[in-house]
Parts: structure tokens; C-alpha cells; sequence
């Protein structure tokens, strides 16, 4: 008979306290570590619940002893024994730090080659290697705390959505390309040659036409793909909480939300959510914090200061200025000694990657008065405005960029998270935020609109008759949740008549004929009857990422990819066959596949 179809697991290995003793008890799971003394073989047996301390005495049976003498570090173990105290050994740092298993029978089920790094939290073994064995990163307590977290998580939202009468429905994932959003991974038809699925960058059409279908409420906890650079909060498959409703406003979506995201905090972290959440405007979010993502654990602000900057003296503002840009300020209230020269010198290095060409910073005296290096050019009304307008007092320091507004923002926003943090002024806790308002369209730099969320959102109705005369002034029935400074969804009310999708299909650039090759169906689909309708999508993954105080999604998905999209584990993206691409109608250029 085997030690499994004899006895079961009965406790997991962060489980037995004191009140346990005398209890016989069977445990299953990996080695931590061995130590030999006394005559006595003492492990820790790890499992992803915690780790118990084993003692293996030739008093007690001697064939278990023996072979425990064999134990090497990740060895796969089950033990039987009775749960013993430490007595005045106990380990404080562990849960089970009171008590220890005297072990009556030993059973190794595998044995494990010695790992190329050690299975502990406090590592600083090379993220590549860690991702190539990541079967054995997994196995480290911070990991898999993450990962039951994760699954928490999931299990909440699945029982509270299908608690408020949410169908969970499923949508493809081999889906017709259309064009706009994140660029598209593209998997050929071998059935169909020279043509090609797209994997879906989120079920957005499919789960709208769930409502033109009468399903009134659907979620999806769902994979989504795009073929974007990554960042450390965007991987190429990451997971959504897809959600879409019949018959409702923005409130309601964000109220159901609220709810959801309610029930996960106090869940997995048993804290109380106050509601409803602030509600701040797009251009509210960019005029205080030069961001549509503002952290608010930071009190830090920005202030325009263009009309003082006009002709205050100092070239640099007024020729930005007379550019058509703006200025701005951030002000740094008594930053001390901690803010030294060289580190404000070091700040225009900070703010390059933003576009910006120069951070230029003044130090706030008694009376008003300012030391800067362009303190001298500047109009003592300039200066005096600039004070009143950024609420500067002696002691402050105030920091300035001029530039086109998208530069002005982008850095002294970035600035403002970076001197948050390094100041130490992020405050603790959890500030949730619906950012509502937003433009309907994006300006690239060549003057073409593109959509700001995605295309099927509703405009305003109030603007709806300047969609083609002056779509700047469009703002869109969208709304994006921010928490402490990070996107974690976004969604909308959508367009469900097809003569306003069709008109906004238009506005984007879109010719007629392309209209109905691409979205036909869609506009079909809206001549049926469809059912006024909104929704909105979560990032799983960047939810997981906060609730563990992550600082990397890798952290939170079991399989991630690295930088470049590649699996270290598996070697994906890998090289196929000639034969492969014959069957699927595809040519390689010959130097890319020599390359592979
Ligand atoms: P959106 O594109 O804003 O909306 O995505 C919704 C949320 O998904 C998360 N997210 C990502 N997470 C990790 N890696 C990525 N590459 C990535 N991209 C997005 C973010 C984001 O807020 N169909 C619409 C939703 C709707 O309108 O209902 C959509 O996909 O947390």
C-alpha cells in the first residue's frame, strides 16, 4: 500500500498551534531545510500555507530517522506524526513557532536536484533565472501569499457579480481585426489562406452585442491581448474583469463597481472602502496634478501660472509662451535641506524623458523675495503674482517648466510623483478616484483625432452636434478608476444608435466603405433593437499588483513575460517548421529566417 491510499493530508503546513498537541497528524510538502543534532534529525516542511518544524528521533521510529538522515533542501515529502510542543524552544518568527511534529513515518515521493537558487524571499537572484525555473520562484512564500491573494480576489468578484444578477458568459478569443486601440497579435487561417484572426485586445464588441442580445448583464473574467510595449504594469496577456449592463447611467456602473471593489478590499484585506468614491473631472485631474491618473496620497499640487509668465522678464517663459504654451509650477512646501542645489540641478534629467527641456526652480525668501538663478530678469509683479497664484511662503521652493501643455504636464507630474516620494510624502491608504468628463478624442501631434477610449463610447449628448465641426470640444460619457496613482479600469456609456456610431466611424476618419467592411455587423447589429447600454473593464492583474503591495504585475501572474515578450521558461517565441508556414500560406523573408 502506498502512504497516500493509507493516510490523507490532514493539516497544511502553516496550520497547528499549541492547542494541537497530541494530535496525530499527516503533512505533505517540500524541505525547507535539515539540521542534524542530538542525535535527532530536525526540517522545516514547506507549503504554500506556511512551514512546520519536523523531529525525526531513532527513539521514536528509526526506519524514518534513517531515511530523514537522506533529506536534501526541496525534496517532495509526507509526513506522519503527532504534533509535539516546543517547550521553551519556540520560534517566534513563525506561526507554528510553538510546536514541532514528532515524526513516525517518512515518505520521500520525489527527490530534487539541488535548485539554481535558493526558494527564500529575501533573494537577489537575477530576474531572468528566477523566470526560467519560475516553477521554483513559485514556490517562494512572497509569491504564492500573491497568488492565494490573487484567488481570492477572483473568487469575491465572481460571487458578488453573480450576486447583483451578472450572467459569466464567454467571447472568443480568435476575433476579426479591427482597427484603433492597442495594436493586434495576428494568428493565420490555415483554412483560410492569406487571412487572419486577431486575438482579442478585450471582448468590447462581443459583450455589447450580449446586450443587443437581451443578456442584460454579463462579466467575464477574462484573458485580453495586445502587442504593445511592455512596462512593469503592462503585459502582452493580462487578465480583465469585463462587465457590461442594460439600461443604465455612468452612476450606475460606477455604484455596481464601487460595490464590487468594496467587497474584495474587505475580503482579502479586511478593510472598509468609504463611498462613494470622489468623482474629479479630466481636466480637474490635469490642471492640479498634470495627470489623468493622479496619486491623491500626495498633497503636492500644480499651479498655471501662464498670464504672470507672459511678460515677466524671464525669456524662457515668455517665448514658451508666445509659442502658444504654458507655464506651470509645482510647489514644494518647506522642503529644508532636502532639497539641495545639486538635486534641484538634477531634476531637468528627470523631466528630459518628458519632453521637457529644463526644470528651472526658485527658493522662496522672507518677504516674498526669491533665490534663483534667473531671480534678477524676473518683475518683482511676476514674481509677486506667481507667489499668490502657487501659495508659495518663505521656505518653499517652487519648480517651473514652460512648454507645450502635453510637456508642461507630463513632467511637473512626474516630477510630483517623484518628489512625493522622495520626500516622504505619500501618505498610507487607499485613495480611489472616477476620473469622469474625458475628451472624446486624442489630437495626435499631426492634428488627426483618434478615439480617447475606444470608438463605440457615447459623446456627450450636449455635444453631439459638434462631432464634425469641432470634435476638440467633444467630451465622451467615459470614466476611468484610479487608485493611488494607477489605472486599474476604465469604461463607459456606449453609442447603441447606429446612425451616431456611424457619424462618429466618420469623425475618425473612416470612409463609408470602410465603415461597413469593418463594422458592419456591429451597425447591423444596432438596427435591431439595441438596448441603451454601458460597462467597464478592471485589470486583474493591476488589482492583484496593489492588494499585495507589489510594485511589478510579474509579481502577480504566474507565467509573465519578460521586457522583449518572451517566456524564458519555455523559449516562446520559438521558430517553426518551413512545412508550418507552407500550410498556413506564409513567406519568411529568407534573412529573418536564417536570423531564427
Ligand atoms: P482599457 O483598454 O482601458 O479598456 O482596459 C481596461 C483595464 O485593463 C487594464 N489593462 C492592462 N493591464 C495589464 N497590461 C496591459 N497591457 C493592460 N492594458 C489594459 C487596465 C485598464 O484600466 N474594452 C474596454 C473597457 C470598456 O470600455 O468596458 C477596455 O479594454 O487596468
Amino acid at each position: 500500500m502506498s502512504f497516500l491510499s493509507e493516510r490523507k493530508k490532514t493539516h497544511s503546513a502553516g496550520a497547528l498551534r499549541v492547542t494541537d498537541v497530541g494530535r496525530s497528524v499527516v503533512l505533505c510538502g517540500w524541505v525547507q531545510s535539515r539540521r542534524d543534532h542530538g542525535g535527532c534529525v530536525f526540517i522545516d516542511l514547506r507549503d504554500r500555507e506556511g512551514q512546520t518544524q519536523i523531529m525525526f528521533s531513532p527513539d521514536v521510529d528509526a526506519a524514518a530517522h534513517a531515511l530523514a538522515g537522506e533529506l536534501r533542501g526541496e525534496f517532495c515529502i509526507g509526513v506522519e506524526g503527532v504534533v509535539a510542543s516546543r517547550g521553551g524552544n519556540v520560534n517566534p518568527k513563525l506561526p507554528t513557532g510553538a510546536i514541532e511534529i514528532n515524526a513516525t513515518r517518512l515518505e520521500v515521493f520525489s527527490r530534487a536536484e539541488t535548485p539554481p537558487f535558493q526558494i527564500t524571499d529575501d533573494l537577489d537572484t537575477n530576474e531572468a533565472l528566477r523566470l526560467k525555473y519560475r516553477y521554483l520562484d513559485l514556490r517562494r512564500p512572497a509569491l504564492q501569499k500573491n497568488f492565494i491573494v490573487r484567488s481570492k480576489a477572483s473568487q469575491l468578484t465572481r460571487s458578488f457579480l453573480h450576486g447583483q444578477g451578472f450572467l459569466e458568459l464567454e467571447t472568443p478569443c480568435l476575433v476579426k481585426y479591427t482597427p484603433g486601440g492597442a495594436r493586434n497579435f495576428l494568428v493565420p487561417s490555415r483554412q483560410n489562406q492569406g487571412s487572419f484572426y486577431a486575438l482579442a485586445e478585450s471582448p468590447q464588441i462581443f459583450k455589447q452585442l450580449f446586450m443587443v442580445a437581451g443578456m442584460e448583464r454579463y462579466f467575464q473574467i477574462t484573458r485580453c491581448f495586445r502587442d504593445e510595449d511592455l512596462r512593469l504594469d503592462r503585459q502582452p496577456e493580462f487578465t480583465q474583469i469585463d462587465v457590461e449592463m442594460s439600461f443604465v447611467t455612468e452612476e450606475d456602473v460606477q455604484g455596481c463597481m464601487e460595490g464590487m471593489l468594496a467587497e474584495i478590499w474587505r475580503g482579502v484585506l479586511s478593510v472598509e472602502l468609504p463611498r462613494p468614491f470622489l468623482r474629479m473631472s479630466h481636466d480637474e485631474a490635469m490642471r492640479r496634478f498634470g495627470s489623468d491618473k493622479p496619486d491623491l496620497r500626495i498633497d503636492l499640487e500644480l499651479a498655471e501660472i501662464t498670464d504672470a509668465a507672459r511678460a515677466s522678464g524671464f525669456k524662457i517663459f515668455e517665448q514658451a509662451v508666445a509659442a502658444g504654451g504654458i507655464v506651470k509650477a509645482l510647489r514644494i512646501p518647506a522642503p529644508g535641506d532636502k532639497l539641495s542645489r545639486s538635486v534641484l540641478d538634477g531634476l531637468t534629467e528627470y523631466a528630459m524623458p518628458y519632453g521637457a527641456r529644463g526644470v528651472a526652480f526658485a527658493r522662496v525668501l522672507e518677504g516674498g523675495a526669491w533665490q534663483a538663478p534667473f531671480a534678477k530678469v524676473l518683475t518683482d509683479d511676476a514674481r509677486t503674482a506667481m507667489n499668490e497664484q502657487t501659495g508659495a511662503v518663505p521656505g518653499d521652493v517652487l519648480l517651473f517648466v514652460a512648454d507645450r501643455a502635453k510637456v508642461v504636464n507630463a513632467a511637473l507630474g512626474a516630477l510630483r510623483l517623484h518628489l512625493g516620494q522622495k520626500l516622504g510624502l505619500v501618505r498610507e491608504g487607499w485613495r480611489f478616484l472616477w476620473l469622469v468628463d474625458m475628451p472624446l478624442f486624442e489630437q495626435a501631434d499631426d492634428g488627426s483625432f483618434a478615439a480617447a477610449h475606444h470608438p463605440f463610447t457615447s459623446p456627450r449628448l450636449e455635444d453631439l452636434p459638434h462631432l464634425e465641426s469641432d470634435p476638440a470640444r467633444c467630451k465622451a460619457r467615459a470614466y476611468d478608476c484610479v487608485l493611488n496613482g494607477n489605472e486599474i479600469g476604465g469604461g463607459s456609456i456606449r453609442i447603441h444608435q447606429p446612425e451616431v456610431q456611424a457619424r462618429l466611424f466618420h469623425a475618425l476618419g473612416l470612409s463609408d466603405e470602410e465603415v461597413q467592411r469593418k463594422f458592419g455587423f456591429l451597425l447591423e447589429a444596432f438596427r435591431y433593437g439595441p438596448p441603451p447600454h454601458g460597462g467597464i473593464a478592471f485589470g486583474l492583474d493591476r488589482l492583484a499588483m496593489l492588494l499585495c503591495g507589489a510594485n511589478s504585475l510579474r509579481d502577480v501572474i504566474a507565467f509573465p513575460k519578460t521586457q522583449k515578450g518572451t517566456d524564458l521558461m519555455t523559449d516562446a517565441p520559438s521558430s517553426v517548421a518551413t512545412r508550418q508556414l507552407d500550410e498556413l500560406g506564409i513567406l519568411v523573408k529568407p534573412e529573418v529566417l536564417a536570423k531564427s
